[in-house]
C-alpha cells in the first residue's frame, strides 16, 4: 500500500495503472460503513484507491470542520487490512491553493433536504468530488446510501457532465441497535447514544405502515415526527417522504419513496433514511 499527500504523485501513480480502478472517497475516521465500500471496490476492481480529506468547503460556518474526528494512522491500518493499494491524503492547501476560484454546482436537487438545511454544503461536495475524480480518474466510485441525497446529487453530476465512470451506491451499514454508522456518532454522549436508535425505529415504522398499505405520505410523516418528538433529547430538523429521483415531497405513495430525516441530539446532527417500495 502506498500513501501519498500530493496531487502530482497521485497523478503519476494513476498513469501507471492500466486496469480498472475502484475509488472510495472519504473524510476518514473510518468505520464499517466506509470499509463496506472498500471491500466492494476490492472485489470489483484491479486497483483500489481511497481518499481521506476533511473537505472544508462542504462545512458551513459554525459547523464541525475544526472538530471533525481525525485518526489517519488508524485509518491507514484499516485500509491496509482491506488490501487498499493507494491512499490519497492531501492537505487543504494542496486541494485549495491560494486563488482557488472554480466551483461545480448541481442546481435543483441540492435545494432540498440537506441542501436547504446546510446552504453551500453540496457545492462543496460536488466540487471536491469532481476534483478527486479528475485526479484519481476512477473506473468506478463507491458511495453509501447513508448519505442518500449526496449519492443522488453525485449521480446527477456524473450524468450531466458526461463523466466517464460508474457510480456504485451501497446499503447503509448499521450498529446492532439500528443506528446508522457515522464518524459523527462519536460526538454523542452516552444518554444521546442510547436515544439515537429512535431514528431507525421511526424509519422502520414508516416502512411497516407502507407495507400495511398506508398510502398517505402526510400520515406517515406525522407518525415519524410523533415517535421522535417523544424523545426529549431529539430535536427534528426535517422529516421527508420524497420522490427518490427528484427529491420532491410526496403526498401520496404510489411508487418508490425515500423517507429521510435529520435530527439533532445536543450538538450532534444525525441523518438517516430508508427506501419505501
Ligand atoms: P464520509 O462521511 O467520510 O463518507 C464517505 C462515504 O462513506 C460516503 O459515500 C458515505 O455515504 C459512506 N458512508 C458513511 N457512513 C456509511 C454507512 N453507515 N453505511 C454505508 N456507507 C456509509 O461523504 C463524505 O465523507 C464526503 O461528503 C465525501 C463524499 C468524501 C466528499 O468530501
Amino acid at each position: 500500500m502506498k500513501t501519498t499527500t500530493t496531487i502530482k504523485e497521485m497523478s503519476i501513480l494513476r498513469r501507471e495503472i492500466a486496469g480498472s480502478l475502484g475509488f472510495v472517497p472519504t473524510m476518514g475516521y473510518l468505520h464499517e460503513g466506509h470499509l463496506s465500500l472498500v471491500r466492494k471496490a476490492r472485489a470489483e476492481n484491479e486497483v483500489v484507491v481511497a481518499s481521506i480529506f476533511v473537505n472544508p468547503t462542504q462545512f458551513g460556518p459554525g459547523e464541525d470542520f475544526a472538530v471533525y474526528p481525525r485518526d489517519p494512522e488508524r485509518d491507514a491500518a484499516l485500509l491496509l487490512k482491506e488490501k487498499t493499494d493507494i491512499i490519497f491524503m492531501p492537505s487543504v492547501e494542496e486541494m485549495y491553493p491560494p486563488g482557488f476560484d472554480s466551483w461545480v454546482r448541481v442546481d435543483k436537487l441540492t435545494q432540498r433536504l440537506e441542501g436547504a438545511s446546510r446552504p453551500g454544503h453540496f457545492q462543496g461536495v460536488t466540487t471536491v468530488v469532481n476534483k478527486l475524480f479528475n485526479i484519481v480518474r476512477p473506473t468506478r466510485a463507491y458511495f453509501g446510501q447513508k448519505d442518500a441525497q449526496q449519492a443522488i446529487v453525485i449521480k446527477k453530476m456524473v450524468a450531466d457532465l458526461n463523466m466517464d465512470l460508474e457510480v456504485v451506491v451501497l446499503p447503509t451499514v448499521r450498529e446492532e441497535d439500528g443506528l446508522a454508522m457515522s464518524s459523527r456518532n462519536t460526538y454523542l454522549n452516552p444518554e444521546e447514544r442510547r436515544s439515537a436508535p429512535i431514528l431507525f425505529k421511526a424509519l422502520t415504522l414508516a416502512r411497516e405502515r407502507c407495507k400495511q398499505g398506508e398510502r398517505n405520505a402526510d400520515r406517515i410523516r406525522q407518525e415519524i415526527i410523533s415517535l421522535i418528538t417523544g424523545n426529549p433529547l431529539a430535536k427534528i430538523d426535517y422529516v421527508s417522504i420524497a420522490d427518490p429521483d427528484t427529491l420532491e415531497e410526496l403526498s401520496v405513495l404510489n411508487g418508490p419513496a425515500l423517507a429521510s430525516l435529520a435530527v439533532r441530539f445536543g450538538k450532534t446532527r444525525l441523518i438517516d433514511n430508508i427506501l419505501l417500495d
